[in-house]
């Protein structure tokens, strides 16, 4: 059975021209981009071309690029790098956790967070930002595009709020990047997270934009690697298939206007979106209102658990998921879902599709064909829904 992947906000396939790109650094040039033999040199020279093409996806400049291990290292650095006790932050309800989580940690540690929360469409409300302003605001951390509805956020005009405040802005841009144009200057951002796993480039890689002269603490303790910023010998082929995926992500960008990358899946999405919403009774789009990554549809269906929708998915060869988590043994609905006001049913009743540049139209209607007899066979077994009828 040739499997359909449809949870790209998790993670993406490698493309064959990124591992291209990587191969020769697995084996004949290994070298220590801190060495200075040939070897070193050359590992020195593929860093700063990745940090070329990583600079370009985002309008920064080579300076500002600090490599990472991915998403989650890029947040903490951005939050715990800038932020001090006695500071206070602005954040929102529906960030991923390695913001929440960081926010909360700088909660014990000593700094006030204030969490707006978000409209029915899951798009956070500049004027909450503003009104949350206060005189010790050091940063307020919004995410650009939200991993479980696809939500763009308004990054620019929060990038006004805070150049007029003089507080910093850090932009989560992790499942932005590849998806959409990233302009740090248009968006005003200081600091702006990505991670290489999201855009079709190598998982436990990732960049962390600094904006020239903001004075960043960096969290791992070693060398002066990264200009101080983050110690560590670089993870030589990891960077250099993340430099690929960024080069190949801003001409795929660049083939929307002619009808084909961002343009071409987003019609995807929504012939899936608009199929399952025709076929299905009792479905919803989250988010639906909202500008949205081309990628992303997170759909309710009255009266199934999201979990056994994706495990019947699953069976048929299909992967997408659901937003919840299951901690301590119980399923928790998502906080990004109940922050829009869903029940904790509804959410329980989300699945996120997700696509990327792999999946064709072919794949789209295996899926249509696929959804409307799972949605019906939880149902015959649903108390929820049979009480609903
Ligand atoms: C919005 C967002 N931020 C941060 C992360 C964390 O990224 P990573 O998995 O590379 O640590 C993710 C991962 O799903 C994400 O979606």
């Amino acid at each position: 059975m040739r499997r359909i992947y449809f949870d790209n906000n998790a993670t993406t396939p490698l493309l064959p021209d990124v591992l291209e790109a990587i191969q020769p650094y697995l084996l004949g040039s290994f070298g220590n981009a801190s060495s200075i033999h040939q070897q070193g040199q050359q590992a020195r020279a593929a860093v700063e071309q990745a940090r070329e093409q990583v600079a370009a996806l985002l309008g920064a400049r080579t300076s500002e690029i600090v490599f990472t291990s991915g998403g989650t290292e890029g947040d903490n650095l951005a939050l715990f790098g800038l932020v001090r006790p006695g500071d206070h932050v602005i954040s929102s309800a529906i960030e991923h956790h390695a913001v929440l989580n960081s926010c909360k940690r700088l909660e014990e540690m000593g700094t006030a967070v204030t969490y707006v929360g978000c409209g029915a469409d899951g798009v956070v409300r500049p004027e909450e930002v503003r009104a949350a302003l206060r005189p010790e605001t050091k940063l307020i951390s919004v995410m650009m595009a939200n991993n479980e509805t696809g939500a763009l956020q308004p990054v620019e005009e929060l990038g006004e709020i805070a150049r007029a405040a003089d507080v910093y802005f850090h932009a989560d841009a992790v499942q932005a990047a590849g998806k959409v144009e990233i302009d740090v200057e248009q968006i005003g951002c200081d600091l702006l997270t990505i991670a290489a796993h999201k855009m079709h480039g190598p998982q436990g890689v990732g960049a962390l934009f600094v904006r020239r002269a903001t004075l960043l603490r960096s969290q791992l303790v070693g060398g002066r690697h990264e200009r101080g910023r983050r110690a560590g010998t670089e993870n030589l082929p990891g960077i250099v298939g993340f430099g690929k995926a960024a080069e190949l992500a801003a001409e795929w960008l660049a083939e929307g206007g002619a009808g084909g990358g961002p343009e071409r899946m987003r019609g995807l999405r929504d012939r899936l979106e608009l199929g399952v919403l025709a076929e299905v009774a009792g479905a919803r789009v989250n988010s639906f209102a909202a500008k949205r990554v081309p990628n992303t549809s997170n759909i309710v269906f009255d009266g199934i658990e999201g979990e056994g929708f994706v495990i019947a998915m699953d069976l048929r060869g299909i992967s997408v998921s659901t937003g919840s988590a299951c901690s301590s043994g119980a399923i928790e609905p998502s906080h990004v879902l109940t922050a829009m006001g869903l029940s904790g049913e509804d959410a329980r009743s989300s699945i996120r599709f997700s696509l990327g540049k792999q999946n064709t139209a072919e794949e789209v209607e295996q899926v249509l064909a696929t959804v409307p007899e799972v949605v019906r066979k939880l149902r015959e077994l649903s108390p929820v829904w049979a009480g609903k009828q």
